[in-house]
């Protein structure tokens, strides 16, 4: 069995005013009737799939088993962690849990903000990567790269990816975001995919690799985890031992520093909406680019993104160009779409106005 390991602590700053602090993107209904978390888990449901293992922080745990109820999907464990530390605690934390119900199998991690419209596809991609997985690897997923985002890692492949037939190929290297230069030229030479942020390995090779490349998370880790508190089926990692974690991510952590590192090449679509531009990109649009969603209408204008997150609420653009508009009761966003990432700064401006 393939236990799924569900991420979902961010915040999504850059999706404001959608994504809060309070509701994070991940459970909102982003991309139609289902909200990302809802749709990962079921990605990763039945099948060859054991029940999902949880971590998010204690403000979500209400909405998660909502959620998970909603769509019929019992939760194997839900663990909270007391604080955001980032990637590398969390998945070590889900491993330190899974060493103790279920130590000979192989966990598959995954964010729960991204859109992957064929989880047919997706889920023959994990099964390539199961082998490989099972000898040793930490697998990982590789998208074509199509520019030289940043904010991705990028992996380099020992040999040519050819049609993207799902096989394991062994990586030379992994490289977590690059400057804007070194990006655009591993993207050019064709030999570099964008890592996914989707990782297949077998409990025990991740507890390996942690010791071995990170071995300064293992104490206030495993204490955490032994001193959790379970709390109406949840699990509450211990605060104290929580916070000596360093904050770090996986990437960072293993993935860099690893040398048992493969890739299952993935072309079945995917997308990290990270921001409001990924959103437009991934929106049905018309001829022109228009992308609506909601009460919006938009009369003569170009690759624009309007949207309404409220039925008695309606957005109207004349003669837009390049923008994004998103409506809340509460709040309304009105930018240039070439600026999508500076979307952080109304958070950081809305706070210092308060
Ligand atoms: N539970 C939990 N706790 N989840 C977290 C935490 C945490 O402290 N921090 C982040 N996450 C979740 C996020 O909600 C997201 O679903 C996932 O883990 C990845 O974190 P991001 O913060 O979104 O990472 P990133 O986008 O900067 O980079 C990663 O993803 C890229 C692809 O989207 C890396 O793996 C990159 O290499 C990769 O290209
Ligand atoms: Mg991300």
């Amino acid at each position: 069995m393939i236990n799924p390991i569900l991420l979902c602590g961010g915040s999504g700053t850059r999706l404001w005013p959608l994504s809060r602090k309070s509701y994070p993107k991940q459970f909102s209904r982003l991309m139609g009737d289902m909200s990302l978390f809802q749709t990962s888990a079921l990605r990763l449901s039945g099948g060859n799939f054991a029940a999902p293992v949880v971590l998010t922080g204690s403000d979500f745990r209400f909405i998660v088993t909502e959620q998970l109820a909603e769509i019929g999907v019992d939760p194997g464990a839900i663990l909270i962690e007391p604080e955001g530390r980032n990637t590398a605690p969390a998945i070590l934390a889900a491993a330190l849990w899974l060493e103790k119900t279920d130590p000979d199998s192989l966990m598959l991690v995954a964010p729960s903000d991204h859109v992957v419209p064929d989880p047919d596809a997706f889920r023959a991609a994990v099964s390539a990567g199961e082998t490989a997985a099972r000898e040793g690897q930490l697998v990982t997923f590789g998208i074509k790269p199509t520019y030289g985002e940043t904010g991705y890692g990028y992996l380099e492949l020992s040999e040519d990816p050819g049609d993207f037939s799902p096989r394991a190929i062994p990586l030379k290297r992994f490289v977590e975001k690059p400057n804007a230069e070194r990006a655009q030229e591993m993207v050019s030479s064709g030999t570099y995919l964008w890592n996914a942020g989707i990782f297949l390995f077998s409990v025990k090779v991740i507890l390996d690799a942690f010791r071995a490349h990170a071995p300064e998370l293992m104490t206030p880790v495993e204490a955490a985890v032994a001193q959790g508190k379970p709390d109406l089926g949840f699990l509450r990692l211990d605060p104290d031992s929580w916070a000596k974690a360093d904050d770090i991510s996986i990437d960072y952590a293993v993935m860099e520093r690893a040398d048992n590192l493969s890739v299952v090449p993935f072309d079945g679509g995917w997308s990290d909406l990270g921001s409001w531009d990924a959103v437009w990109r991934e929106t049905q649009q018309d001829g022109r680019g228009v992308a609506l969603s909601g009460p919006a209408t938009a009369i003569d204008c170009d690759d624009t993104l309007l949207r309404s997150e409220d039925e008695t609420l309606e957005v109207v653009g004349i003669g837009l160009k390049d923008m994004i508009a998103i409506a809340m009761p509460d709040a309304v966003l009105v930018a240039d779409k070439s600026r999508a990432q500076d979307v952080k700064l109304a958070i950081a401006a809305l706070k210092e106005k308060k």
